[in-house]
């Protein structure tokens, strides 16, 4: 019987591990140029981290089960609360801001399709300890660059900004209260996913018999793409006096949160759309995703900020903001667009040899090589030149190191070019020295 990986979960044959370390090199370059410390966490966590901390979207789609010590456990569908939890452990003692990333594997019992698989890798990016717009900025910065950086441009992706702190004045206006809005950002959230007369049912919940006329007007508000129409929408709501103020102060983090993102070069990049309230329970303010300007498929990233959940998690109180993008979705769009270049695996060195006395000479340079960080192919048993040959030109390796009875007896080795079919011969004891120059120049 032949066994097959679990639906959702992929096996990664060398070639398409390279694609997956393409993504992944790219992302940690990036995260580093951006100051970024990475970090780790486990990948199997208590249940309890994720109850109520992410929402019933996500506790629907863990992977639990009780481990053999009779605990309750789940593999992590995300890093956010395992990562709220190390920043809270350490608390005060880190030094501000802390500015960390992670690349790891996410495991969610969804319905596999494109795009969506149950065991995905995310880089996940976040900040704590600054509240400031300007923190949100650095994120959808560092998010622009990593796009940018893998090949993608402005007519690939964008990314929709949203605020939930924007959403709770809107529905305070409408005379909400903080839970009936929660509730609301829920169904607003599924809104392009659910029938319109389903949706009217769910908020004639909260709204009776206005509900339509409401969803009427929570449309509108989706449908504003420009700052201006938003901040005189917004600086006109009937808000009693606390609120009002309230939202000038927002409507004054927005202009600074797009003053940053303008200089940063990725204005280009920011379509406002207010349909964006992301699923997670721990969301409060920014909140922004990343798509694929004609993609029907799920997002590239996500994110925003969740000034709660360190505190909600024992730690202490301490603003956070971060985003996640996952490697699938952006796998798929590079491949569409012929992004992923062709890893090729290029030996530097290859040795072909006489017979077993000549490998065993061979074996001492080569270690030596490889001690060096050179990439060398040694051959693992004796066979004749013409197929070591064959094999060589093959393997794509730069140079082949002849090692014949006769050169060994003369202390040199015989080095051929395999582009351009050019021989020379090297002392053997150089080999080390010789090794870099013969990489830059050829023979
Ligand atoms: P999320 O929106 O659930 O956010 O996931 C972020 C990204 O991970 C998505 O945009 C998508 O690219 C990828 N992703 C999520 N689920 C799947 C799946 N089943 N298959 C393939 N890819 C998937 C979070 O996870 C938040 N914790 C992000 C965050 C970090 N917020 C603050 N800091």
């Amino acid at each position: 019987m032949q066994f097959e990986s679990l639906p959702g979960f992929r096996d990664f044959y060398p070639e398409t591990c390279a694609q997956r370390n393409h993504i992944f090199d790219h992302w940690r370059k990036v995260a580093q140029a951006f100051n970024f410390l990475e970090y780790d966490a486990p990948v199997l966590e208590p249940l309890e981290l994720y109850i109520e901390k992410s929402g019933k979207e996500i506790v629907g789609q863990l992977f639990n089960f009780e481990d053999r010590g009779g605990r309750t456990v789940a593999l992590r569908p995300e890093m956010t609360p395992s990562l709220a939890r190390l920043v809270g452990a350490k608390g005060n003692s880190l030094k501000r801001p802390i500015k960390w990333f992670n690349i790891g594997e996410n495991y969610r019992y969804e319905r596999p399709q494109k795009g969506r698989l149950r065991a995905f890798y995310q880089l996940n990016a976040d900040i704590f300890g600054e509240s400031g717009p300007a923190a949100d900025a650095e994120l959808i910065s560092m998010l622009t660059q990593l796009l940018l950086s893998l090949g993608l441009d402005s007519s690939d992706f964008m990314l929709r900004l949203s605020d939930r702190d924007l959403w709770l004045l809107i529905l305070a206006a409408e005379g909400l209260d903080e839970s009936s809005s929660a509730s609301v950002l829920a169904i607003i959230d599924k809104l392009d996913r659910t029938e319109r007369k389903k949706t009217v049912d769910k908020l004639a919940c909260v709204m009776g018999d206005s509900a339509e006329n409401f969803l009427g007007r929570i449309e509108d508000v989706i449908n504003i793409r420009d700052f201006d129409t938003l901040s005189n929408y917004i600086l006109n709501l009937p808000l009693e006096e606390g609120l009002e103020e309230k939202a000038k102060v927002r409507v004054d983090d927005w202009k600074q949160l797009l003053r940053l993102i303008e200089s940063a070069g990725a204005g280009e990049f920011i379509q406002i759309d207010l349909g964006i309230v992301r699923g997670l329970a721990y969301y409060t303010g920014f909140v922004f995703e990343a798509f694929e300007v004609n993609g029907e498929d799920r997002a590239l990233a996500g994110g925003g900020r969740y000034d709660s959940l360190v505190k909600k998690l024992g730690g202490p109180d301490m603003p956070a903001v971060g985003f996640a993008m996952g490697d699938v979705t952006v796998a798929n769009l590079l491949k569409t667009k012929s992004l992923i270049p062709k890893q090729i695996n290029r030996p530097d060195f290859i040795a072909i040899t006489g017979g077993t006395a000549e490998r065993n000479v061979a074996l001492s340079d080569v270690t030596q090589l490889r001690s060096l960080g050179f990439q060398v192919e040694y051959p693992l048993k004796d066979q004749g030149f013409g197929k070591q040959f064959k094999d060589a030109n093959q393997s794509g390796a730069r140079f082949a190191l002849i090692y014949g009875s006769e050169e060994i007896e003369r202390g040199v080795v015989k080095v051929r070019d395999l582009q351009s079919g050019q021989e020379g011969e090297i002392i053997r004891k150089n080999i080390l020295q010789l090794a870099p120059e013969l990489l830059l120049k050829g023979i």
